[in-house]
């Protein structure tokens, strides 16, 4: 071969790469899709593609002309792989080009956050607002940094009564690091919501106070130092054509056990000592696993005939609540007159409750963030 054409030859491949590479790039710039990029890829970048052949062609120029070619074709390559490379970064996807293609469009693989739906004692919470909304309460809330005055002096609980120590308090330290007697606490129960609404209202009302509460103590399957409760609270005037009496309290609280667990409950009433009420009262269901009687029927493989129950301890009675009659000093404390109104108040815990409808056995487990335990209900 003279040595001209060795040179029109290598100009004519020259030309050829310089083609191959704007096809390409052309082709590329149209793809819409990484299928599309693909295609590409193979057609000039592939085993078998345009550029791959031009480098097996590259055997017939003489082999002093060889080396210029090859880096050539190779440059060229490298242009064009850089090039699919940002296409598919900007396509959203670098697949490996020697997989299958990817379809970009597939929904991607779903990352966990906690657990679609609501918590549990959430689902709970809400369903008991409803029952009370449906009664004619409205719903108050009041901030879980209280100060003493609300959580107990207008409660009936001065700094020196006993009492107090009733309720294990978890004190906050002011700004110098120090904590004042009187300060500032983590409220250690729901009442102080009714104090708030009544500084701010004027009966006749109802209304219930849902929220977390927390105490300073050991933690079991029972306690925990953080647990939801829910306050209530209905007030009128003593001369009102319905006067808000113990038989409404038991009342309301009949309907709305009776709706939350869906059967037909009996409540029992024993007298107990909370400052902020006189009386006081504690308040237990008939139990919702033996329905009052102490005993169930006996499971398979046990011997036939009725078990004790193991829920209410074979009493037939299960412990719900604190309540009572509005204490008058109450009353004083958020400036309304004694004498002239009257209402009942309770307090009970939602953990319970959410305990005692789903067979939940230990309270611990609604805070633990365990999604074992999360999961399990199906909201
Ligand atoms: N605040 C009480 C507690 O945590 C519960 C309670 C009892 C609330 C009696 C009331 C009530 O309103 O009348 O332990």
């Amino acid at each position: 071969m003279d040595p001209d054409h060795d040179s029109r030859f290598k100009n004519h491949m020259t030309k050829n790469v310089k083609k191959i590479l704007t096809d390409a790039l052309e082709a590329l710039q149209k793809a819409e899709d990484a299928a599309v990029v693909q295609e590409v890829f193979r057609a000039y970048a592939g085993r078998k593609g345009a550029l791959r052949l031009l480098l097996q062609e590259m055997k017939s120029l003489p082999e002093d002309k060889r080396r210029a070619f090859g880096k050539e074709v190779n440059d060229a390559l490298g242009v064009l792989e850089e090039a699919i490379e940002h296409k598919l970064v900007s396509l959203g996807g670098v697949p490996d080009m020697k997989q299958k293609p990817i379809d970009v469009t597939l929904p991607a693989s779903r990352r966990a956050h906690g657990r679609p739906g609501l918590h549990i004692l959430t689902v709970v919470r809400r369903e008991i607002e409803e029952i009370f909304r449906s009664m004619g309460f409205s719903v108050a809330v009041g901030p879980e940094v209280e100060d003493a005055h609300h959580n107990f002096d207008a409660l009936n609980i001065p700094a020196d009564h006993p009492a107090r120590d009733l309720w294990d308090t978890f004190w906050l330290e002011n700004k110098d690091g120090h904590h004042t007697p009187g300060a500032l606490l983590m409220r250690t129960h729901t009442s102080p919501v009714q104090v708030r609404y009544m500084e701010a209202s004027q009966p006749p009302f109802r209304i219930i106070a849902p929220g977390e509460v927390y105490r300073y103590e050991a933690t079991d399957a029972s306690h925990e130092f953080q647990f939801g409760q829910i306050e209530g609270l209905m007030v009128d005037r003593r001369d009102s054509s319905h006067p808000v009496t113990m038989h409404t309290l038991l009342s309301v609280l009949t309907q709305f056990f009776e709706r939350f667990f869906k059967k037909t409950i009996a409540l029992r009433v024993r007298p107990s000592y909370f400052p902020f009420v006189e009386p006081g009262i504690e308040v237990d269901m008939s139990c919702v696993l033996c329905d009052g009687t102490g005993t169930v029927s006996g499971r398979q493989g046990l011997p036939a005939g009725r078990q004790g129950c193991s829920l209410c301890s074979q009493t037939g009675w299960l412990e719900m609540l604190g309540a009572g009659m509005v204490h008058p000093n109450v009353f004083k404390a958020v400036g309304y007159n004694p004498e002239e109104l009257q209402g009942f108040a309770f307090g009970f815990g939602i953990d319970r409750l959410a305990n005692l409808k789903y067979g939940v056995p230990d309270v611990r487990l609604y805070r633990s963030g365990d999604l074992r335990f999360l999961e399990s209900f199906r909201t």
